[in-house]
Parts: structure tokens; sequence; C-alpha cells
């Protein structure tokens, strides 16, 4: 394949062990600066420039996107995608999980555990959101800071107070984050290829440091990655819709606490720790999912006047349950089911015979028309989050 990497950095590790993963293989692989694309909307089809002439064809692009230019580096990603040349990870999911805030939204629908954590804008509303994630001591986090640079723990809530304070008044947002004291300046590094997290490592922050982070002198070594982290990392990743991510994990009570999901993950470390070809398996990865670039298929599938994409709920008391999907009416209505999900399972393409149980839900295209009928007026308030204890931190 003819591959791309997006990188202002080419003679950084991670850039120059992708480019020789890639030449080991027999591709032809260029690094190329990201800020030297023009994006060009000029013509009948979108394009790309690089260095003021047109971009030759390439299969696949692999973006290593750095903080410092994400806007710029995600409509150049976004501007491949719309040539239909493949991206493990796309515009929208390098925007989404750059900002700590949304990352954490977005995954907070989909029963990944995280830390509890709040986001305030009043002076008057501060100190109950610290107390509502446990009291102090509490982590205090820029939404788009990295490398353990904008993380802060606040002692009291007094100078937690102060910190936002000072943040705030500088303009910059801040989220509040509940300590995960018993993980105790350790943390988990996955780094998901696809569908599988293909190596791990635990870094361990330095001193009385809490951030474990390489760049704040946190030393890394190889782990067995416990199941259970490793479908949390995988999934994490897959909601995010990044292919290619480093998704951090604190080591809770309970179990994995995602922290965030990088989709730039860098590969010293964790190749440094584990031996592990890292770069090859991102590589073989992009070899194999060339053939289908990513398709935004909400959009693609709205551009029939009348016909979209919807989600339709199957409920306890409907006429639904019970039967199967061919006897449920909707093929008839003009309406085709896409997939189903069944708590946490997915039936890709369920055919006819697939009985329905209440709670199904089933992501259609069709008619809209038809479907608004089908859609519950809006569900209100579940209560599956465990509400926190009342007394702040629980001592152990
Ligand atoms: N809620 C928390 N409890 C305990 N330690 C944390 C918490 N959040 C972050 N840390 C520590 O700080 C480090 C940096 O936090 P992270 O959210 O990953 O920001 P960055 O993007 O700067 O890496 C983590 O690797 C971890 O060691
Ligand atoms: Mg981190």
């Amino acid at each position: 394949m003819k591959l791309a990497i997006l990188s202002r950095a080419p003679h950084s590790y991670s850039t120059q062990r992708l480019r020789h993963a890639a030449v080991q293989r027999g591709h032809d692989v260029k690094v190329l600066n990201t800020l030297r694309f023009g994006i060009d909307l000029s013509g009948e089809e979108p394009d790309l420039l690089f260095r003021g002439k047109q971009l030759s064809t390439y299969d696949a692009v692999l973006p290593r996107i750095g903080n410092s230019i994400t806007y710029f580096g995600t409509a150049v990603v976004r501007q491949f995608e719309q040539m239909d040349v493949y991206t493990p990870n796309t515009a929208y999911g390098i925007t989404s999980a750059r900002d700590k805030l949304r990352a954490t939204q977005i995954l907070s629908r989909h029963e990944i555990p995280m830390p509890p954590t709040t986001f305030v804008r009043d002076r008057a509303d501060v100190i109950p959101a610290i107390e509502r994630v446990g009291g102090a001591p509490v982590v205090i986090k820029l939404l788009e800071g990295t490398q353990g640079i904008g993380v802060i723990l606040a002692p009291t809530i007094k100078v937690a107070e102060a910190i936002i304070e000072t943040l705030q008044s500088t303009r910059q947002n801040v989220l509040i984050q509940r300590f995960v004291k018993e993980s105790k300046g350790r943390d988990i590094r996955a780094l998901v290829v696809g569908d599988r997290v293909v190596a791990a490592m635990r870094r361990v922050a330095q001193g009385d440091e809490f951030r474990s982070n390489v760049h704040r002198g946190g030393s890394v070594e190889p782990v067995d990655l416990d199941p259970e982290f490793e479908r949390v990392a995988v999934r994490s990743a897959q909601i995010m819709g990044l292919r290619v991510a480093g998704v951090d994990m604190l080591e809770g009570r309970r179990g994995p606490q995602v922290m965030e999901v990088n989709s730039s993950p860098g590969l010293q470390g964790v190749e440094t720790a584990t031996k592990l070809d890292v770069a090859g398996a991102i590589i073989d990865y992009i070899d194999n999912q060339v053939a289908f670039p990513e398709i935004d298929v909400r959009q693609r599938l709205s551009v029939s006047t009348g016909y979209g994409v919807a989600e339709i709920v199957v409920h306890g008391d409907a006429d639904l349950v019970g039967k199967t999907l061919g006897e449920s009416g909707l093929r008839e209505k003009d309406i085709s089911v896409l997939t189903l999900h069944r708590g946490i399972t997915v039936i890709p393409n369920p055919r006819a015979s697939h009985v329905l149980e209440p709670e199904d839900r089933l992501l259609c295209f069709g008619k809209l028309e038809e479907m608004r009928s089908m859609i519950p007026s809006r569900r209100g308030r579940s209560r599956k989050v465990k509400r926190l204890p009342k007394n702040p931190i629980d001592g152990s």
C-alpha cells in the first residue's frame, strides 16, 4: 500500500519506527509534515495540496497529530476522509479524544468505568462539585493538557478552590475529578490496535509525584493485562472512534478506571518496556483495513429526502416484544434494521428470525415519518449510576 504518515516530527522515535515498519513490509511510505498541506475545495471533488502541489494518490493515512495543531491537523485528516482514503483514526475521533471533557461525556453513556468527574463554571458551584466527586484531595485537570502538564492534585478544598479560580480567571476550563488514591502514582497504558490490545505497560511515578507520565519521570514496566482492563481499553477506543489508541487506566479498587484515550500514543515507552513490535502491528492493521475507508454513515444515509437513521428501543409493553424481526412489520414500513444492540452485545445484520426482547435497541434506516411514531417520548433519568457515598473519601 501507499501510506502517508502525518507528522511534524519525522525524526521522533515513533515516526521512525512506523516508517521503518512500513518499509520493512514492502510498503511505499512517506512522512508528510501536517502543516504543509493545503485543503482544496475549489474543484469538483475534495482535494489536498502538499507543499503547494496536488497530492498524489494514497491508500491510507496514519495521523500523528500533536496537541498544538489539533484544528488544522484534524481538518487535513477530515479531507483525506472526504477523499475516501483510509485512516485508522478519524478527525472526529481525534477531536473527541483530545478534549478530556468531551471524551468523558462520550464514554459516560457506555458503561466505561471512570473516576467520578464533574465540570462547572460558576464560583458558587465549585465546592459542591468537589464534594460530589468525593472531596479533597481532588484532581484538577485542564481540558487539553498532555504529558501530565495541567494535571494538579489539590490537597484541600481551599487550595482546590484557589487553583480553579486562578485557572478560570485566565479563561481555562478545568475538570474536577476524584483522586483515585489506591492507584498510588501508578497507571496502565494499553495500546489498542483494531479490536485488541497489542501491548500494555504499567507506569510508575517518580518519588512522591502522583502523575505517572513518562514525561514526568515515570518508569515503565511490561504488564500482563487483566482481561477486564483489556476489554475496557478496547471498548473505550472503539467508542471514541479510534483504531489506534493509547488508553490510560488507573488501577482502582474495583478494577480499571479510564482517564483518557490518546489518539497519537508514543511508542518508545511501550516498545521498550514490552520489547513488542507495536509499530509493526499498527502497519499490519492498516494494511488489512485499507479497503474500508471510514464512511460517515449517518451523513450518507440521510441524503435521500425523508429517509434517515434512528434508534428504536423495544419497550416492555410495546407490541414488538416476542415477535421476530420478520413479524415485526418493520420491513413492510420500509425500515431496515442495521444492528441490534442487546445489553453490551451487538448483533450486526440481524436475521428475520431474531426474536425481540424488551430493551433491545434497533439501529434502523428507513422512512423518518414511519420511525418517528416508533420512537417513544424522551426517557427520563435512569438510576443505574451508583450514588457516591455521603462521606467523601473512605479512608482506606
Ligand atoms: N483521578 C486521578 N487519580 C489519580 N491519579 C490520576 C488521576 N488522573 C490523573 N492521574 C495521574 O496523572 C497522570 C496524567 O493524567 P492524564 O489524565 O492522563 O493527563 P495527561 O493527558 O496529561 O497524560 C495519569 O497518568 C495518572 O498517573
Ligand atoms: Mg495520560
